[in-house]
């Protein structure tokens, strides 16, 4: 690859649950920066239980990355700062949706940095994404929308099916 940071390894961390189109456009675009991309799913994401299992949020971000062949998909579980000193990377990637996004992100990048040495390089979101979470795509999604403009194909597929198989009884 002619990466610009040529040699260099990223980690693009999330809860991806699930891989939106704005994930996957910074994961293209951090895929043409850097030599080699690890799209890092966390086992349990800290806000509250995944819609996905974690086998579902990696096959979809598998299936949604099979045209970038420098980018590939593992699982980490515990402090991100341990995951990127095991995997030697060079940087973590982010990407910054909305100005509010920047707050949070910056004392985690300086909490990841002290505690790993390793820098965090933020990517802006596309503004044509700027208002897609996977949050809202769940609470849309939930309440019977179509998502089909807001998450790749392969999600897609996978949200449909989830939709049509049968959900224990709600009281
Ligand atoms: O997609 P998300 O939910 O915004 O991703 C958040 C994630 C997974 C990147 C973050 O919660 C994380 O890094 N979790 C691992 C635990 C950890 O290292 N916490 C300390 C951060 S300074």
């Amino acid at each position: 690859m002619n990466g610009v940071a040529a040699g260099h390894s990223a980690i693009y961390p999330g809860s991806f649950d699930p891989l939106t189109c704005g994930h996957l456009d910074v994961i293209e675009r951090a895929a043409q920066i850097f030599d080699q991309v690890l799209v890092a799913v966390v086992v349990n994401p800290q806000k509250r239980k995944p819609l996905f299992t974690l086998e579902e949020r990696k096959a979809m971000i598998r299936d949604s990355v099979a045209h970038l062949p420098n980018v590939q998909v593992d699982h980490f579980r515990g402090l991100l700062a341990d995951f990127v000193r095991h995997r030697e990377a060079a940087v973590i990637v982010k990407g910054l949706r909305v100005v509010s996004d920047f707050e949070s992100e910056m004392s985690t990048a300086l909490m990841n940095r002290s505690l790993s040495n390793v820098d965090t390089v933020f990517l802006p979101s596309d503004p044509k994404w700027s208002f897609v979470s996977s949050t809202l795509v769940k609470e849309v999604y939930n309440l019977g929308a179509d998502v089909a403009d807001y998450v790749p194909s392969a999600v897609l597929h996978v949200m449909q099916a989830k939709r049509r198989a049968p959900r224990p009884a709600e009281r």
